[in-house]
């Protein structure tokens, strides 16, 4: 086993850094003339125009990839997504026939909820397609369209290089529908395309910049029972993912809250030193983002934010105790990068407190049975 970790003590901490290989191999062989080609997948623009709404569905990390997703599609494509975890989504008769589109992200390809979703979604009529790592595993096999995630085998149970590898081909797949729909043009869907090719090098230098800072920040959690994270749009998404990081391997109470929701009850559960993890890479809602920082500040929590460059230049001094600076790549995509110092800060969190982050107490891999 030691050999197999690649003189990392952990899979998890390897298993992130090999996340820029991993976007590397899922992106490249589907870009084509410097467009999205996922025609192997079984995917077509004529295909793509018919669908009218998308659910996605999923568990655990997987389910966040698909929250992510949304909001890119929505944001670019036009077209309404619903996400639903796959544990409710088989049980209330959803609204799923033909014309849909359904789409299931699993890195098993095995959890027992989500391949139930998957083909209660055919029996309604609905057109499937899995976007998966574990290759011929059942959802995989079972699904009418597939789109393999690249992120090789991880074994490390909190989920890190397979969630990166599923936003990336949830990035493709949004940009060739947006194509499909006429909602972006060529030029458009190309830059994106281009900009979705550059994040192995920017994910790559969040590690090398943010490690330390990581290491340090984790320090200062070991003591706490409870934190929030907090974000608005697709950094709410993300601090979502974030949040379960944490919990996962480091046994914190988490919860991750819409910024703009707080003021409806979480608020409340501030107290002096109580650490408040904000995420802010959206340029029109950073704004927003940091009035609920300096709300919770002078409720006395402790701050910590994870933003883009563009966030820490309006930063006033003083108001985040602590600053983990993602270079500015493209503005949709910056969950690929924003993304990694959270699992790092989850990573050294746990190891801080002595736990085994690849083998968190309670948790499998793979969920086979309900
Ligand atoms: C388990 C794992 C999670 C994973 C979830 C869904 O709970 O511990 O890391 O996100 O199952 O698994 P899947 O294989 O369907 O992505």
């Amino acid at each position: 086993e030691a050999a197999e970790k690649g003189g990392y003590p952990h899979f998890m901490i390897k298993e992130i850094k090999e996340q820029p290989e991993a976007i590397r191999t899922t992106v490249a062989p589907r870009v084509r003339a410097g467009l999205p080609c996922l025609e192997e997948c079984g995917i077509t623009l004529e295909k793509l125009r018919e669908f009218k709404s998308i659910s996605v569905v999923a568990c655990g990390t997987a389910m966040h990839a698909g929250l992510v997703g949304k909001y890119i599609i929505e944001s670019i494509a036009r077209v309404p997504v619903t996400v639903d975890i796959a544990s409710e989504f088989r049980y209330r008769n959803p609204i799923v026939g033909e014309g849909d589109l359904v789409i299931i992200i699993s890195q098993s390809g095995e959890t027992a909820d989500s391949l139930a979703a998957m083909r209660l979604a055919k029996q309604k009529g609905a057109t499937t397609l899995a976007i998966v790592n574990a290759k011929g595993s059942s959802i995989a096999r079972e699904a009418d369209m597939l789109i393999y995630t690249l992120a090789g085998p991880e074994i490390s149970v909190a989920s890190t290089k397979a969630y990166i590898t599923q936003l990336s081909v949830m990035y493709l797949f949004a940009f060739e529908l947006a194509l499909a729909k006429e909602t972006v043009s060529e030029a458009e869907c190309k830059r994106l395309v281009s900009a979705l090719l550059k994040m192995p090098e920017a994910v790559k230098y969040v590690i090398e910049t943010t490690e330390e800072k990581c290491k340090y920040v984790a320090t200062k959690l070991i003591t706490t029972d409870s934190l929030l994270y907090i974000g608005r749009g697709l950094d709410y998404a993300l601090s979502m993912e974030g949040s379960l990081k944490l919990k996962e391997v480091s046994y914190i109470h988490s919860e991750s809250y819409a910024a703009g929701e707080l003021k409806h009850g979480t608020i409340s559960l501030i107290e002096d030193g109580m650490p408040v993890i904000s995420v802010a890479t959206q340029s029109d809602l950073i704004a927003k983002t940091i009035s609920n920082i300096v709300e919770v500040k002078s409720r006395g929590a402790m701050n910590i934010l994870v933003c883009s460059e563009a966030c820490a230049r309006t930063l006033e001094d003083g108001i985040a105790d602590y600053v983990i600076k993602v270079p500015q790549t493209d503005e949709l995509l910056m969950p690929i990068s924003a993304v990694v110092p959270l699992q790092i800060l989850a990573y050294y969190t746990a190891v801080n407190k002595g736990n085994d982050p690849d083998k968190p107490r309670n948790l499998a891999k793979s969920v086979t049975v309900e």
